[in-house]
């Protein structure tokens, strides 16, 4: 027993190893400067001024449209995007003005931790919360926040279906934007000791794998299931084109979402789906050379019959590079080779784009977001072709990063 158990420690112990070398960076094959990374993220703190300047105290922003800054109330699914922001570059900078601007959003968004009516807590509460505890350690303000708001999440969960619900309405409608919603659910586990909540994730995730995903990897943006047995009424989309399309937002959250929970599970189906996902993603046939995804795979190739073909076969959306960047940093991480040479190529370039016109705004303009020419929701007729809160968000976890990686740190620590 006690042989059996030095074999384990030391079999654990190279696998400890292995997993410290492949998170640890590969800096010799990073192809952008630490002075561009670090210019683009200085860049950003100064449209965060202009930006900060724009939205009411009790307020977040979401977009810039028209020449008038839109901002939403904390019940909005972006509302944690912009303390995030704020919390990335105060992590870039150490300047606490950043910080002190973050924990004023963080008092008027705490209360949604209470918030039963919304799948989207993930996105409200971890991308705020979860960096503010992450960056501060203070276990005595966060703590409680994440765990109320993972409680409120959960109860959001049916297991007849096996997967938390997303919106009102429909049936019992989830969509692939869910996946995002997981880390929560984790990381509350984690803090906690209690496993419901990871168990919750892991179960959603393997459901939406089953039930989501067509053979070539593209993701359907709703399922509508039947919360009595579980059967599922209808494969359907809200945002893209069509419902066999592949709407690019809903790839992009899929191929982050399943990247992060193999870093939160070490579950390898997890790792090889993220590659199946991000093959369908970098073949796509209508990927642009410049990697800013159209905000749909499918549409260039619309029929003339569609609602959109006259209007919108060419809009490109950089939310979804931003996403894509972010994610793909991070599976290049957990690879090796080619492929792991390949994601890490893409990420680059996607980060390239964005750095520069048309994307990146110049300084001063855009309502003070970072970047331009991301859509919300064609079929809602709803943020065509404008900066939106999220697209900000993630560029500059991408830049953090990819930061990360030049100073040969993991990316998580
Ligand atoms: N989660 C909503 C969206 O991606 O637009």
């Amino acid at each position: 027993m006690k042989y059996l158990s030095t074999f384990f420690l030391l079999a654990m112990g190279s696998v400890l190893m292995v997993w410290g070398c492949k998170s640890a960076a590969r800096q010799d094959e990073l192809q952008l400067s630490a002075a561009f990374i670090d210019e683009q993220l200085d860049e950003a703190i100064a449209q965060m001024a202009v930006l900060a300047d724009g939205v009411p105290a009790e307020r977040m922003p979401r977009t810039f449209q028209g020449d008038t800054s839109v901002t939403s109330d904390t019940k909005w699914w972006t509302s944690g995007f912009y303390p995030g922001s704020l919390l990335y570059l105060y992590e870039h900078s150490g300047d606490e003005r950043l910080l002190l601007l973050a924990k004023d959003k963080l008092r008027i968004l705490e209360k949604e931790k209470y918030n039963k009516g919304t799948h989207d807590l993930g996105f409200m509460l971890y991308c705020s919360f979860g960096n503010a505890l992450r960056l501060t350690r203070d276990t005595a303000a966060y703590n409680e926040v994440l765990l109320t708001g993972a409680k409120s999440l959960i109860s959001r969960y049916n297991p007849t279906v096996k997967a938390i619900r997303s919106w009102e309405g429909w049936t019992y409608p989830v969509i692939i934007d869910n996946m995002m919603n997981l880390e929560l659910l984790t990381q509350a586990s984690e803090l906690s000791g209690d496993r419901q909540y990871r168990d919750i994730a892991i179960t959603h995730a393997n459901t939406t794998m089953k039930n989501h995903y067509r053979p070539d990897y593209s993701s359907y943006h709703v399922i509508d299931y039947n919360p009595k047995d579980g059967s599922i009424v209808g494969k359907k989309t809200a945002q893209g084109a069509y419902d066999e399309s592949a709407w690019a937002r809903g790839q992009a959250w899929g191929l982050y979402g399943y990247t992060m929970m193999y870093r939160e599970t070490g579950e390898p189906t997890y790792l090889d789906f993220a590659n199946n996902i991000a093959a369908f993603i970098l073949d796509h046939p209508n990927m642009p050379e410049d990697l800013i995804p159209y905000w749909d795979f499918n549409a260039p190739d619309l029929p003339d019959d569609s609602p959109y073909a006259s209007r919108y076969k060419t809009n490109r959306d950089a939310s979804t590079a931003s996403i894509l960047a972010s994610a793909l940093l991070e599976l290049h991480t957990y690879t090796q080779g080619e492929i792991s040479a390949r994601y890490l190529d893409a990420a680059e370039k996607m980060l390239k784009s964005l750095s520069a016109a048309p994307y990146k705004a110049e300084q001063g303009t855009n309502g003070g977001f970072i970047l331009k020419h991301s859509v919300g929701s064609i079929p809602h007729d709803s943020e065509i072709d404008v900066p939106l809160t999220y697209a900000d968000y993630y560029y500059i976890e991408a830049l953090i990063r990819y930061k990360r990686l030049l100073e040969g740190k993991p990316l998580f620590d």
